[in-house]
Order: structure tokens, then sequence, then C-alpha cells
């Protein structure tokens, strides 16, 4: 009998990824392949990458020429996810000694492509171009936090963004089953989970295949599995936000008390640019519906600097909302060009200098708001879920249903354990991080 096949797998990009990559190594350990921690003890090695930024392109590339010399001995690689459904063939130009090409839209074909390398074939190919119907499900997902994990309830998207290269890399949007979602959460609750993420590129878009339930309906009933008592959700398209999500937040106590609802632009002329279907004034409608409920929900968003045509003007409308919805967090990003996109054609009018120069702007003015936000915590207590400790510092690392990092301290000598819910008082407070003591 020969040695066992091993595998290495490194993940790139967002949280679908990280999640695609946990169905992605429980389909190969049912394959016969067994998970190694380097790249040397591998015999398949596999990226799965992004490429929603130039940045997160180049790192990929970069990455596979590191690993051109361990191609001699004999090691088979994948390219697998956004770089690999965009780029497609040409990567067995740009790396001859890839011998696996897959989009996320194909992984169902995973095991019969494996097949085929193990047969000696050296460009092997799953590619998509938005043509898949199906979902990617799995009952093998390898979860590696035994308290807290994802499940897809949407995959791809329709949305075409101007800038955006996610309708070409994650293929058409399809919505999975009701009854699928919540077999998935009974399973894992009955395995000990408590929190579960819902994903989507744009959860709000999700209609249930078989007609059952809205949106929030799913929300609902995902909070009333017994043994949950964290439902998140990722991410939000603010045109289809409805206001019904935000009164499953107030009904339903295992929904989280945060929504990240990404806005990209806080100028109608820049949204429209986008083809985001939304103006600055819609938006502050659904903000307005979150800030009326009756739980304090904290909300988060994206923002994109520097798209082509943005103005001063433009830009200082983003600040404005900024200070208008006061975030609890802001992922910033200048403006990347992107293969394919729409916004590609437009000029890349704002010099790199100026880019950097607003994005250092608006962090340094969310800063604040942070700040502001996070000192209001102060002497309040949460309910922390434990993640871990922190040795370093004698604080145990600690999450709020706001999403919020708490750390803390306790009276006993030995540290709750992983996955632990327990009341903390808040006793100081930075702009992206609480601190506090457990009450005993
Ligand atoms: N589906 C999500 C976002 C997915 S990508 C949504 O619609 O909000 C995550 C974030 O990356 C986006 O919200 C956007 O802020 C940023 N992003 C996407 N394409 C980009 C580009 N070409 N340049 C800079 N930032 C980009
Ligand atoms: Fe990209 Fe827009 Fe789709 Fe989000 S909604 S993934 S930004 S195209
Ligand atoms: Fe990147 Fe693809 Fe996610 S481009 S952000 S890994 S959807």
């Amino acid at each position: 009998m020969g040695a066992q096949k091993t595998f290495y797998l490194e993940t790139f990009g967002c949280q679908m990824n990280v999640h695609d990559s946990e169905k992605v190594i429980g389909t190969l350990e049912q394959q016969g392949y067994a998970r190694v921690e380097s790249e040397a003890e591998a015999d398949l090695i596999l990226y799965n990458t992004c490429s929603i930024r130039d940045k997160a392109e180049q790192k990929v590339f970069h990455r596979l020429n590191d690993y051109k010399a361990l191609y001699q001995k004999g090691k088979r690689f994948a390219v697998l996810g956004c770089v690999a459904q965009q780029e497609g063939e040409r990567i067995f130009e740009r790396a001859p000694f890839v011998s696996l090409v897959s989009g996320s839209a194909s992984y169902r074909r995973l095991p019969e492509m494996l097949v085929q390398i193990e047969q000696g074939d050296t460009r092997v190919t799953g590619l998509d171009d938005r043509q898949t119907e199906e979902t990617f499900e799995t009952e093998f997902t390898f979860r590696s936090n035994p308290h807290r994990g994802y499940i897809t309830i949407i995959e791809g998207c329709d949305k075409f963004c101007a800038y955006c290269v996610v309708p070409y890399t994650r293929g058409k949007e399809r919505s999975r089953r009701s009854e699928s979602v919540l077999a998935e959460a009974r399973r894992m609750a009955g395995s000990g989970y408590t929190e579960v993420q819902l994903l989507g590129q744009n959860v709000n878009s999700w209609r249930d295949p078989g007609g059952k339930r809205s949106f929030a309906e799913l929300l609902a009933a995902v909070g009333e599995v017994p043994g949950i008592r964290r439902v998140r959700f990722t991410t939000s398209h603010p045109r289809d936000f409805t206001r019904d999500i935000v009164e499953a937040i107030d009904e339903v106590p295992a929904l989280c008390d945060h929504v990240h609802l990404p806005v990209q632009s806080g100028s109608s002329r820049v949204l429209r640019l986008m083809q985001r279907e939304y103006t600055r004034e819609q938006y502050l409608e659904r903000i307005a519906w979150i800030k009326g409920a009756r739980r304090t929900i904290s909300m988060t968003t994206d923002i994109i600097v520097g798209f082509p045509g943005e103005t001063p003007e433009d830009f200082e409308q983003t600040i404005t909302l900024l200070e208008a919805v006061q975030y609890d967090g802001v992922f910033a990003f200048k403006y990347s060009p992107r293969p394919n996109t729409p916004a590609l054609s437009m000029p890349d009018s704002v010099p790199e200098e100026e880019k950097s120069r607003r994005l250092q702007l608006l962090l340094d003015r969310q800063r604040e708001i942070q700040r502001a936000n996070y000192e209001r915590h102060l002497g309040q207590i949460l309910e922390a879920m434990v993640e871990g400790v922190n040795p370093a510092r004698g604080q145990v690392v600690g999450r709020t249903s706001q999403n919020k990092t708490l750390n803390f301290t306790t009276a006993q000598p030995i540290a709750p354990a992983p996955g632990a819910y327990l009341p903390v008082r808040v006793t100081k407070t930075f702009p992206n991080s609480l601190l506090g003591e457990a009450v005993a």
C-alpha cells in the first residue's frame, strides 16, 4: 500500500473563500487526501485565490512564483477561487507547473478533477462563465472552530457593480433552499455550535427556491434553532435590504445586534456611476430603520475612495455620510481597476497620492467617530463569547453580539473555555476594542 496522498491549502480573500476552503478540505479528505501543515510535505498544493483588488491578485502570482522551485520535486499545484475563474487557462501559461485551475462555481466537480490530475493530466479546468445554476453543498465541510461556523445561503452575484469582479468570478446568483440551510444549522447545533454566520455576496437577494421563506423569515428560523445563540449574516446590499430584517432582529434574541451595510460612497452621483442602484437618501432611509430598532444595532460598512470621476465634493459627501451614520467600523479601500469590469473603461482619474490622501482622511475621521461610539460602552455589562486567551496580556479574548472585540480578565485562576458566554463589565474603551472584567 502506498503512502497516503497529502495536500496543503492556503486561502486568500473574503469569508466566502474561507468557507469554500472548509468545503474543499472536507472534499479532499473524503477523496483520501490527508491535510499537512507545510508545502514541503504536500503532494498537492492548492491556493484558494482572491482578485477583488490588484494587490490581492498580485499576491497570488508572487506566491506561485515562490513555489516554482518546489515543482521539481514532482508536486502538483492547483489554483482555485476568483483568480482561477478570472484568468482561466492563462494561468497555465504564466505558471506552467500548475495542473488544475478551478473557480468556485465548479467545486462540485472537484472529485473528478482530482482523479484527472492523479492520472497525470496537466491541464485540468473547472471554469464556469456564469452558467451554473447549482450550489456547492457537501456534508463533509471541515470546520476548525467547534463553536462558530459559516453557512452559505447564496452563491454568485448578479449585481454587476461597475468596479467589481465578483459577478465574473463567482458566477450567477443562486440561492440554497431554506430547508437545506436549516438542516445544516440544526446539524451544527447538534454538534455543539452556538454561533452561525450566514454567507453570501448579497444575502438580501436570497430567494427561497422552495418559495417558503423570505430572508427575514430564514434569519428568524435559524435564530430559533435550539442551541443556536448567535446568528450573523453578511453581506447585505442596501438596495435589497428590507425593513422586516430589522423587525426580525428586534424579535428574535439570537439574531446579533449588527448589520454590515456597505455604502461604497456618500455621493449619489458616484453611486450612480458605480451602478449601485440606490441613492444617498435611500441608503440613509435604511440606516434610519436600523437606528429606529428597539435594540441598539451596530452598523459597519465598506467604502471605496477615488472611484473614477470622484471629485473632492463627492468625497466630502462620503465624510458627511460617515458623520451622519456613526458607524462602529469601516473597511475602506482605494479604487483598484479590475479586468472585465465596466469601470475599467472609465479613466482612473484620481491620482494614487490623492486616493491615499482621501483614504487617510477618512480613516482618521472614522477613528474619532469610533472612539466616541466605543466610549458609550463604558460601565455596561455585555455578553462576551470567549474566543481564546492572550497569554502575553493575561486576558481572555471575547466578542460581543455587536461583533466588537471585548478583552477581559476573570477572578478565576483558570481561563474560561473558548465558546463560553460570560457577562463582562466594560472598564476601558478604545476606538477598536473594549476592555473589561468578568462579572462574578
Ligand atoms: N458583496 C459585497 C462586497 C464584496 S467585495 C457588497 O456588495 O458589498 C468587498 C468590498 O471590496 C466591497 O464592498 C468594496 O468596498 C471593495 N471592492 C470591490 N471591488 C473593488 C475595487 N475594484 N477596488 C476597490 N475596492 C473594491
Ligand atoms: Fe461586487 Fe456589487 Fe456583487 Fe457586491 S453586490 S459582490 S460589490 S457586484
Ligand atoms: Fe476576493 Fe473572490 Fe471574495 S475576489 S473578496 S475571494 S469573492
